[in-house]
């Protein structure tokens, strides 16, 4: 047994999203899930979609209580854009909308709890994805519009702002892989849409200085970190390359300031670059973000392409590299996803060597579980010691790497109350507090109970 003591004003917390818990009460309009639900409801996990969620936007008061009780110091949501806003070319505000996010905040700081608001989660407006969605610079513009719509309401209490959550996702899952709305696979398009997410990003971090409101502003990047399948030249270059598209190619432009060069090159050959102007490479160039959020799940293991590529098949990123089925990995079944904790330690030495030790914190990590109905005991509790095993692994890696000199200065769980995901809906549960469907009781799991604990004495036993 060892006591990791984690560095004073570590914040202890958990994230969410506002589509993800909120429900769609009162909404001005819908983003591509709920259209997407609407349209095709059996592509859901038992055919449950957004509509109730959590319903947050109701209970967020008894929800506040929670976070309160389980000894969260900060927090991450995100705002909905078509909560917000009514009239997306205008910016015109719904005022129910505002006294809502206004008294959440509100009561979430008057619990002595940091807010950390998220701008866009997944939710583009359906109305703005029917004109183009991430492809088109004028939606860009309209997100840039909203954001700072968000910085003046807000941003006097406001002093942690996030502009995107995994940018990347939309990219992949639209564009290139089908698993999100509009469901299209074109590596080309996919290209212009994670470009263009950067450049709104940028734009927003620009206009957040500005105006001027205080506070700082980050993104929240997923890093799947590249692992080749053995030091072999080829696999090494395969690694390489996925790192680059998957990873740098979103990290080197918010930090640096560019884009990576072997990445540009590799699209530049294959006739991929996106439509850019020297003026937003400027943007992005000189509105470096001022911290970083980190989601970890899982690494991404690769080997060289070992089938030959036909050259008639759509281009594709895995024309560069295969992927790598590692023996003995381990596995989260619910979810598909490897289990790899020691990546965290990894993470935390390429912020602190390649991106100039930057002030970062992991903004998303945790474990879904499907019928964690069975780990129910008679006072109705939930006991998910696997969660708490899952944390304390990953987090005894996150503190060598913090020990080395990583400027880490956070952790969030995803997420704090079970809640609805994309496509899955409530299969695989995550939170700190469990919520049962039927009658939206909530309940503080056994992790609640010990990230408490961890989170007053700022160090846990393992
Ligand atoms: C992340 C995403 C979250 C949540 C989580 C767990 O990639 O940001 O919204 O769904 O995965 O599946």
């Amino acid at each position: 047994m060892a006591i990791y003591k984690f560095p004073e004003n570590f914040t202890w917390g958990a994230a969410t999203s506002g589509p993800q818990t909120e429900g769609w009460s009162d909404k001005s309009s819908f983003s591509i899930y709920e259209h997407w639900f609407q349209t095709e409801p059996e592509k859901f996990h038992n055919g449950v979609g957004p509509a109730v969620n959590c319903d947050t936007y109701r209970k967020y008061k008894e929800d506040v209580k929670l976070m309160k009780e389980i000894g969260l110091t900060s927090f991450r949501t995100s705002i909905q854009w078509t909560r917000l806003i009514k009239n997306f070319d205008t910016c015109e505000v719904d005022p129910v909308a505002v006294e809502f996010y206004n008294n959440y905040i509100n009561e979430i700081i008057d619990a002595g709890i940091e807010p950390y608001i998220n701008l866009f989660h997944f939710d583009m407006p359906i109305e703005l994805q029917n004109r183009g969605g991430w492809e088109s610079k004028e939606v860009v513009d309209l997100y840039v519009k909203y954001a700072s719509k968000c910085f003046e309401l807000f941003g006097d209490r406001v002093k942690k702002w996030c502009t995107f959550n995994e940018p990347i996702v939309p990219a992949e899952g639209g564009y290139l892989y089908k698993f999100m709305y509009p469901n299209i696979s074109d590596f080309k398009r996919a290209i212009q849409v994670g470009y263009n997410t950067i450049v709104a990003h940028a734009k927003a971090v620009e206009s957040f200085r500005k105006l001027k409101t205080g506070g700082e502003i980050t993104i929240v990047l997923n890093l799947t970190p590249s692992y080749p399948r053995s030091e072999d030249k080829k696999d090494l270059e395969a690694s390489r390359i996925a790192d680059g598209i998957f990873n740098r190619s979103f990290l080197d432009p918010v930090v640096h300031g560019n884009f990576p060069e072997d990445v540009v090159e590799l699209l530049k050959n294959n006739d991929l670059l996106p439509e850019y102007t020297e003026e937003e490479l400027e943007v992005i160039k000189n509105n470096p973000i001022d911290f970083l959020g980190v989601n970890y799940y899982q690494p991404r293991r690769v080997k060289a392409k070992e089938t030959e590529v036909d050259p008639n098949a759509p281009i594709m990123p895995e024309t560069f590299f295969d992927y790598y089925d590692m023996p003995g990995k381990r596995m989260n079944p619910y979810r598909g996803w490897e289990i790899a904790p020691q990546v965290m330690y990894d993470v935390a030495i390429n912020i602190r060597d390649n991106y100039n030790n930057i002030p970062w914190y992991i903004s998303e990590n945790g474990m879904g579980v499907e019928g964690e109905e069975r780990f129910r005991d008679e006072n109705g509790v939930i006991n998910d010691d696997y969660r708490i095993d899952f944390v304390k692994e990953h987090l005894t890696h996150l503190h060598k790497g913090i020990e080395e000199g990583s400027n880490c200065f956070g952790y969030h769980l995803w997420t704090f109350i079970d809640c609805w995901s994309w496509a899955n809906s409530f299969k695989n549960r995550y939170g700190f507090v469990s919520l049962d469907l039927e009658t939206g009781k909530r309940t503080i799991k056994k992790s609640g109970r010990w990230i408490r604990e961890v989170s007053e004495t700022n160090q846990f036993e393992y």
